[in-house]
């Protein structure tokens, strides 16, 4: 009797043992569906999911997921806490507050609870936390889930890239010139600029780059084709008229080009000498860009295009 009641209490004890990580709940298809795109359209650009990324601007989502079962093992805490995150990027609610601390607080992103849900579900059902998850499942799910419209529409899946990338050259200009001034962040554009945007790329499956037909970067130049959009965007804004993104197809690619439009903040590094533009900035810049023809722009001016370039 008394072995018979040890060998159920191993058996039991070995079992919650194993799977104290986490408990097993079940999410539905569509759930998991709209975890996994929101997740891929919104975090990813951020939350690098491949491990060989050297370049971060976030904690990995693998990163994530562990802390977050460390915490909470069962979902209700786990999907509790990270909404409230979520609907409150602030240290006070953060579980990660060290990576606040080292890469700023996150953006707020204004989801809805059901959206967060599926995300939550998404993340504590899959095994994102795996070494392995990008390398073999992440095609997977990515043949799986995109396959709708607005999904296989080149024009926007490229827009959604080049936006992305936006924020976060943007985001991430912002906070060098905050941090290190306008002089100090000329060198941030010409180390993080570009690993930033080739990370990106990676993450979304796609080539991106900026390119002008007045470059600061000799590498930076633009081709023929790209020259000939670049013109014509150049006439529209010159009459008044919206510009508009356009795409080019060839046997085994798609190319969309977007317009990179300047504003105030552009200036400082882009601008007139002496008036928008100051010496001791320009000098560095010169520094660093020997042959630059990136100044003299005022603002709402065409500073150069996004090339998006994916695969059939
Ligand atoms: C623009 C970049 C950016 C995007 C986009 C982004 N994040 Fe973050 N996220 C961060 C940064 C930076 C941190 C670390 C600092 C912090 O916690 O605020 C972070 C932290 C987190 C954390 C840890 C919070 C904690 O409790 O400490 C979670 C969870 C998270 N993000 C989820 C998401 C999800 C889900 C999405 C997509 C819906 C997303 N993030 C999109 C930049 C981003
Ligand atoms: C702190 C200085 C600084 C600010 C502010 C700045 N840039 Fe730049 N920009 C640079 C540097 C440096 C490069 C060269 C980066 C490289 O080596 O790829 C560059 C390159 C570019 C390029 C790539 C083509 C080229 O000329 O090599 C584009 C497009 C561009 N900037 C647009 C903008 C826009 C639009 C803004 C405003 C939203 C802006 N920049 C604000 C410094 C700046």
């Amino acid at each position: 009797m008394k072995a018979h009641h040890l060998f159920v209490f191993l058996a039991i004890s070995f079992f919650t043992c194993k799977d104290s990580k986490k408990e097993t709940i079940k999410v539905d298809e569509i759930s998991l569906e709209e975890g996994f795109k929101i997740l891929n359209t919104s975090c990813f650009s951020c939350h690098n999911p491949n491990p060989q990324n050297k370049t971060k601007v976030a904690p990995s989502p693998q990163e994530i997921k562990l802390a977050y079962l460390n915490k909470y093992t069962d979902f209700d805490n786990f999907l509790e806490h990270f909404v409230a995150f979520q609907e409150n990027p602030l240290k006070a609610n953060a579980i990660m507050p060290e990576a606040i601390d080292k890469y700023g607080i996150m953006p707020k992103l204004g989801y809805t609870k059901e959206q967060l849900t599926a995300v939550a579900g998404y993340i504590y059902t899959s095994n994102l936390e795996t070494n392995d998850w990008f390398a073999v499942s992440y095609p997977k799910e990515r043949e799986k889930y995109l396959k709708t419209n607005t999904e296989n529409n080149p024009l926007e899946i490229g827009k959604n890239i080049a936006l992305q990338t936006k924020s976060i050259l943007g985001k991430n200009l912002l906070n060098a010139i905050k941090t290190k001034g306008t002089e100090g962040a000329v060198s941030f554009c010409s180390t993080r600029a570009i690993p930033l945007t080739d990370s990106m790329a990676l993450v979304l499956n796609a080539r991106i780059k900026r390119v002008s037909d007045k470059n600061r970067n000799p590498s930076n130049a633009a081709n023929e084709q790209e020259l000939k959009y670049i013109k014509e965007i150049q006439e529209l804004l010159r009459d008044g008229n919206e510009t508009k993104p356009q795409m080019i197809e060839t046997e085994n690619t798609i190319t969309c080009y977007y317009p990179i439009i300047t504003n105030d903040m552009c200036l400082q590094c882009h601008g007139k000498m002496g008036s928008t533009m100051a010496q001791q900035t320009y000098t560095k810049i010169k520094s660093i860009y020997a042959e630059d023809k990136a100044i003299g722009y005022s603002e709402n001016e065409l500073r150069g295009i996004w090339v998006v370039e994916m695969d059939k």
